[in-house]
């Protein structure tokens, strides 16, 4: 939901900071703090009605995100950003353009004041951070909110790195199980998106990306929430409560489970670290106790970031790093990870990069990916989005001892390489790693798209 208005807002406030002066080794900070005039947002406000008009469907009634984005040409864009780089440039403090931002967003009705506010001062400290060490231009900040049409050529992820792949791939041959071979079942559960504020009765239409909780007013007869849930709003906990449930039941169709990530709910403007992980607490006890000690293969959705999308790699020190989630989660989900003799790599691997390799069974190795290191939304690969904490380098290696001892191999994560949301220099090495170890991975489970589709890798010489 939040997907396409996100990028937008966010870009407009990184783009504040971007133009900033940059003199040698200094922060745009001691800049700041000349302009002090008390009409700030009057200046801003005539600057933007001249931008507005170059684009008649921002300013139209509709407040759909999807609308806005759409409508937010190229030259929209480069003027609002020379808006921002003159208030930039007239010493405007961060905090003072983060106000300007929330007024902005709220003004071009992005999304409602909360929702601004909430979304710009989540991220202001992630995105200050990327872009004082990037230094986007408004040619290159336009090309990744409006796309390539905005100044081509422009290429954000640096699509140039290439993991090495040892050579030799082993003939591929098919083969059917014996008939009578013994069989067993997986469960495969997704994006659960738990809303742990749904209240039936209160309104699915509110106006900001997630509804039918409180401040939210109550709905009428056909825009009242129901008791299970509803299409425009995320999972209340008697739904989540029924599933487990119903899957204690079938608990005899499978022997072990794939999570592959999404927990929270889409109000992704009121996430905070601690709340994230009380929600996992709370998720992996229902899980255990409901699989009656199965064990659970969890992965990281882009909303398991804090803010959502926000993973940033090993490269990224000290509290700004992901170690509050890779340790939280480790300690949690050791509950089904400690009982594998690997734990102690797992452990390891999980708190470098959210990545870990265990053996299920005989002859049978699950590998969870960390894919929101190609999430092309997780603003911090563009300092460096060069095979973040080597994950694939890592997984090429995992293949070959797998490939080595005969055993096969599951393949889970969140974001299916391919999708657009996957930025494609990662998803074309993940391609290559795939092909090359066609015989060894026998399946691959992945969430984040909410549609159960499937997705084909060809092979580059006989696509046949
Ligand atoms: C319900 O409320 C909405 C506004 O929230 C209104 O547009 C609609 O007409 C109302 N429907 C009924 C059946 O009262
Ligand atoms: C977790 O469970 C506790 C106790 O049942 C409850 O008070 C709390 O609201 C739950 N938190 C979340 C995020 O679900
Ligand atoms: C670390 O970051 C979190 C979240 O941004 C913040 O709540 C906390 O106060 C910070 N801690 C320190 C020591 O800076
Ligand atoms: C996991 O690794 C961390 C960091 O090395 C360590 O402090 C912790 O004790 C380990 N956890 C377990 C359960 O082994
Ligand atoms: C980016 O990361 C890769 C892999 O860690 C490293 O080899 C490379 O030097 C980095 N590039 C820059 C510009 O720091």
């Amino acid at each position: 939901m939040a997907k396409v208005w996100l990028p937008l807002l966010l870009t407009a406030v990184l783009l504040l900071f971007s133009s900033a002066p940059r003199s040698a080794g200094g922060s745009p900070l001691h800049v700041a703090g000349r302009w002090s005039q008390p009409n700030t947002a009057t200046f801003f406000k005539d600057r933007l009605k001249n931008s507005l008009s170059l684009t008649p469907s921002i300013s139209s009634s509709s407040s759909s995100p999807s609308s806005l984005a759409s409508g937010f040409t190229c030259d929209a864009c480069k003027a609002f950003f020379e808006v921002v780089r003159e208030l930039y440039d007239h010493g405007f403090m961060r905090d003072e353009i983060a106000k300007i931002s929330v007024d902005v967003c709220t003004t071009l009705k992005i999304e409602d004041h909360t929702v601004c506010s909430g979304v710009i001062s989540l991220f202001k400290d992630e995105v200050l951070t990327v872009f004082e060490k990037v230094g986007l231009g408004s040619d290159e900040a336009c090309n990744i909110v409006v796309g390539d049409s905005c100044s081509k050529g422009y290429d954000p992820w640096h699509q140039k790195w290439s993991v090495p792949i040892p050579g030799d791939k082993p003939p591929v041959t098919h083969h059917s199980p014996e008939p009578g071979s013994p069989v067993t079942g997986v469960l495969h559960i997704t994006d659960i998106h738990y809303d742990p504020l749904y209240t039936p009765g209160l309104t699915r239409d509110c106006g900001e990306p997630l509804c039918c909780r409180p401040p939210n007013a109550q709905g009428n007869s056909s825009t009242a929430a129901g008791y299970w849930g509803d299409y425009k709003c995320d999972v209340p906990y008697q739904t989540l409560l029924n599933l487990m449930e119903h899957l204690q039941k079938q608990g005899s169709m499978y022997e072990w489970v794939y999570w592959t990530g999404d927990m929270p709910a889409h109000s992704v403007w009121t996430t905070t670290r601690q709340g994230l992980l009380d929600m996992m607490t709370n998720i992996t006890d229902l899980m255990s106790t409901s699989f009656g000690g199965k064990p659970v293969f969890p992965t990281y959705g882009n909303h398991e970031g804090v803010p959502v999308n926000s993973f940033p790699p090993p490269y990224i020190t000290g509290n700004m790093s992901a170690e509050w989630l890779y340790s939280g989660s480790a300690e949690r989900w050791a509950v089904w990870l400690d009982k594998f003799p690997e734990w102690p790599t797992i452990n390891a691997t999980i708190r470098k990069g959210g990545y870990y390799v265990v053996k299920v069974r005989e002859h049978l190795k699950v590998i969870s990916l960390q894919t929101n290191f190609c999430n092309t939304d997780n603003y911090w690969l563009l300092i460096n989005s060069t095979d973040p904490a080597g994950q694939l380098q890592w997984l090429v290696e995992q293949l070959l001892q797998a490939e080595r001892d005969g055993d096969k191999v599951h393949i889970i994560g969140h974001i299916a390489p391919g999708l657009h949301s996957c930025n494609p220099v990662w998803s074309s090495n993940y391609h290559l790693i795939v092909n090359r170890f066609e015989s060894t991975i026998v399946g691959q489970f992945f969430g984040h798209t909410h549609h159960d589709s499937v997705e084909i890798h060809y092979d580059d010489k006989n696509v046949s």
